[in-house]
């Protein structure tokens, strides 16, 4: 089956709106002819000006966060809503900052995709074990438990439209990425969970991204292999240059 191929940059922390617009529209052309689905997650201050720089491109905007709540007394919060109107159409949830540094627990990630798939905001949900749970042999442990409790209940029609982002928390930021044998045998591992809990089609249909320390000179790795679908990029997403030449490598798949 061919699966959707997606880039997809994750700026956590940075840019300024001016440094997004001008980023948005000079990326554009340089990958005007891709094939692959192009995701860029702002910060929530740039999100409205990035999606109207984004207008009539294949750029396609969101955001990094949500609350499950639609609204109400959650000071520095954001909503779906808020996220919609602004312009953000995916939204990234359980990146490992959330589960490590704010202490995002499974069962308020799985609220978080609940909301976001009832609200029609695609989510990209992150999965991926820390290095001592790797060195004690406990990765499929992890992304079992991580995938179960995020997906457990969500309807069947809803499941087909999330994207899963394999993230190892070692490879994140580090400039140390997974090779590519270790990250296809964990992306083939979510991927037979997800058919678990679900069906086979749903299983093979479902994009499976691998994200920590991916650049230009090391995505055609990735990309290459049969469980891979694209990826989530943080620090090289940053550059227009080291971005669309990932881009263009993912592109060659399809
Ligand atoms: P990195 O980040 O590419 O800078 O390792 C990936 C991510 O956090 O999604």
């Amino acid at each position: 089956m061919e699966r959707e191929i997606i880039v997809a940059g994750n700026w956590k922390m940075n840019k300024t709106i001016e440094e997004s617009v001008t980023f948005i529209k000079e990326l554009a052309p340089l990958i005007a002819t891709s094939r692959a689905s192009i995701f860029l997650a702002v910060p929530f201050t740039a999100i409205y000006a990035a999606s109207k720089a984004a207008e009539n491109s294949n750029i396609i905007i969101g955001g990094q966060n949500l609350h499950y709540e639609s609204e109400g007394a959650f000071t520095g919060e954001i909503s779906a809503l808020m996220l919609l109107d602004a312009g953000a159409e995916f939204v990234i949830i359980g990146h490992s900052e959330r589960r490590q540094i704010f202490k995002e627990s499974d069962e308020f990630i799985h609220k978080k995709l609940v909301k976001a798939l009832k609200d029609d905001l695609r989510p990209i949900l992150c999965v991926g074990e820390t290095l001592e749970e790797r060195e004690a042999k406990e990765t499929e442990v992890v992304l079992q438990r991580q995938l179960q409790k995020a997906l457990k209940g969500v309807p069947i029609e809803d499941l087909e439209k999330i994207i899963i982002a394999y993230e190892p928390v070692w490879a994140i930021g580090t400039g140390k990425s997974a090779t590519a044998e270790v990250a296809e045998k964990a992306h083939l591992f979510c991927r037979e969970q997800v058919r678990d809990l679900t069906n086979k089609v749903i299983g093979e249909k479902i994009p499976v991204l691998y994200g920590g320390s991916v650049k230009g000179e090391n995505a055609k790795q990735f990309i290459e292999q049969k469980n891979i679908d694209g990826v989530l990029v943080g620090g090289a997403s940053l550059q227009i240059k080291s971005f669309a030449e990932i881009v263009d490598k993912c592109s060659s798949k399809i």
